[in-house]
């Protein structure tokens, strides 16, 4: 099974990709992942979305063949995103308006936000809202919320608050878990013809 991690923050060497590291490393860890791999929208930097995809630009297709590609492949996905200003970073519903031709469709996927604060809980509700409707990724039930991040999680274990990290580790693991055995699930899910999306090409 193939799992892939993608890091919403546009930031370069932003806690979002020291978070993905982490899971892309947890999920490596798990009998059941074959390949995992993180696509870090500060290392690709997608230009905003143009009509031009829809025209099958050449410029377009070079720009999104491999990213489209490792998402086709994937089995299901985990979404980490920061609260900026209380949302989600443009870069992030930008990658969203991307794919709209099956890559993501019918597969499960994991929240995690980020805040170096309290905050998270708004791109939780913004993604679960408005960020599915015509790729028809599948967010499982459960999220993770990763608050004062830049406490835990870090290279140095001297920068860490050991016990909020056991705790975040541990639900992690949990979410990890529940995401394979949704992805395990939703293989059976997409072999039903029911899930063919070009009957009506967009969600209402
Ligand atoms: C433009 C910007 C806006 C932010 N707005 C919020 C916010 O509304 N709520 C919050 O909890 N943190 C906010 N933060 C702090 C981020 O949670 C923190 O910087 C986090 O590390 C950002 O994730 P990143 O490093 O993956 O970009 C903001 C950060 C930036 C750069």
């Amino acid at each position: 099974m193939q799992i892939t991690v993608v890091s919403g923050s546009h930031r370069k060497k932003s806690q979002s990709r020291k978070i993905s590291d982490v899971i892309r490393c947890r999920l490596a860890e798990n009998q059941s992942v074959t390949k995992s791999e993180v696509i870090d929208l500060s290392v690709i930097e997608l230009p905003l979305w143009e009509e031009a995809i829809w025209e099958n630009d050449p410029a377009w297709i070079a720009r999104l063949s491999s990213v489209s590609k490792v998402l086709e492949e994937s089995d299901g996905f985990v979404i980490v995103s920061p609260e900026w200003h209380g949302m989600v970073p443009s870069a992030l519903k930008n990658f969203f308006l991307m794919w709209g031709e099956g890559q993501l469709a019918h597969k499960p996927a994991l929240i995690v936000s980020i805040s170096s604060s309290n905050g998270g809980s708004y791109p939780v509700a913004e993604l679960r809202m408005s960020s599915y409707k015509n790729n028809r990724i599948c967010y499982i039930p459960e999220h993770l919320i990763i608050r004062n991040v830049g406490s835990i999680f870090n290279m140095d274990s001297q920068e860490n608050d050991a016990e909020t990290q056991h705790r975040l580790t541990e639900r992690m693991l949990y979410c990890i878990q529940l995401l394979i055995c949704y992805a395990e699930g939703f293989k059976r899910i997409r072999q039903n013809k029911a899930t063919d999306i070009s009957t009506f090409k967009f969600g209402m």
